[in-house]
């Protein structure tokens, strides 16, 4: 197992791509606390993994956490630390999207996407890193293709991406001293709840013809990079950005 006695952080994993994360690192031996908006979610989530792989009861912790507040951030790392004593892996993966034009958009769509897309991933890494600073460790940040290429009635969930690309490359610079590593994965289109709210049956289908593999990922196609990036098999790889989009943008 790849990842065995080791304590991950997933922000966003009660559904989607976190979610399929938190499974195959759970498969792989990590402890993991699985992070939603709602403890409930949390709790929910748990349930639901439980009935698909086998998971020790000490293995899991449920935490809902609102990103948008420092305190709440602050409780959810000393969760992890009280019951395990240590983080090496964080995976920044919680994000919100929106699909408004700039001129539809009001001050408060603006604030809300850098206060969890942005703000919210840079201070759980901060308060993270308070202690990943003394063993060393893995920082796994979900940016996006929008993140690279932009997208269009898309302008406030770029811009909060293309800042998760420099967050990435700022700290891989800045905690590479501390053998922490940092890196992002920038999906594609992933059949998420997220991608369900945004993207009509007919763009789909533009969608899957414009990929070279002719097919949408679901969430568990990307958990292996994950999984990559949190194992020692990357222990020289930081500050990179790998795309997971089927060869979508390039
Ligand atoms: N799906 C795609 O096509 C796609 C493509 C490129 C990039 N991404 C990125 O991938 C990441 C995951 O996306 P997804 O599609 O898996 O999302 P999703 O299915 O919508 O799930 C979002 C997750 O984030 C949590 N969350 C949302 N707002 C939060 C807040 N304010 N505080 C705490 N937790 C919050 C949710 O918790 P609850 O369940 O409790 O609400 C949930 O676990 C995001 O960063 C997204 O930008 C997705």
């Amino acid at each position: 197992m790849k990842l065995e006695g080791k304590v991950a952080l997933i922000t966003g994993s009660t559904r989607g791509i976190g979610y399929a994360v938190a499974s195959l690192f759970l498969k792989e031996g990590a402890n993991v606390a699985i992070c939603g908006s709602k403890e409930e979610n949390a709790i929910h989530a748990i349930e639901k993994l439980k009935e698909e792989i086998k998971i020790e009861e000490n293995q899991v912790l449920p935490i809902g956490v609102n990103l948008k507040d420092t305190q709440s951030i602050q409780t959810m790392v000393e969760k992890v630390i009280q019951k395990w004593g240590k983080i090496d892996i964080l995976v920044n993966n919680a994000g919100i999207t929106s699909e408004k034009s700039l001129l539809d958009s009001n001050d408060e769509d603006f604030d809300e996407m850098f206060e969890v897309n942005v703000f919210g991933l840079l201070k759980t890494t901060r308060e993270v890193v308070k202690y990943m600073k003394k063993t060393g460790g893995s920082i796994i940040n979900t940016s996006s293709m929008v993140g690279i290429n932009g997208g269009r009635n898309q302008v406030s969930y770029a811009a909060s991406k293309f800042a998760v690309n420099g967050i990435t490359k700022s700290l891989a610079k800045e905690l590479g001293p501390y053998q922490i590593r940092v890196n992002a994965i920038a999906p594609g289109v992933v059949g998420t709840d997220m991608m369900k709210e945004r993207v009509t049956e007919e763009m789909k289908q533009r969608l899957i013809q414009m990929t070279p593999l002719k097919k949408m990922a679901e969430p568990k196609d990307l958990a292996g990079a994950y999984l990559y990036l949190a194992s020692e098999e990357a222990n020289f790889t930081t500050g990179t950005i790998i795309q997971v989009d089927g060869g979508l943008v390039m």
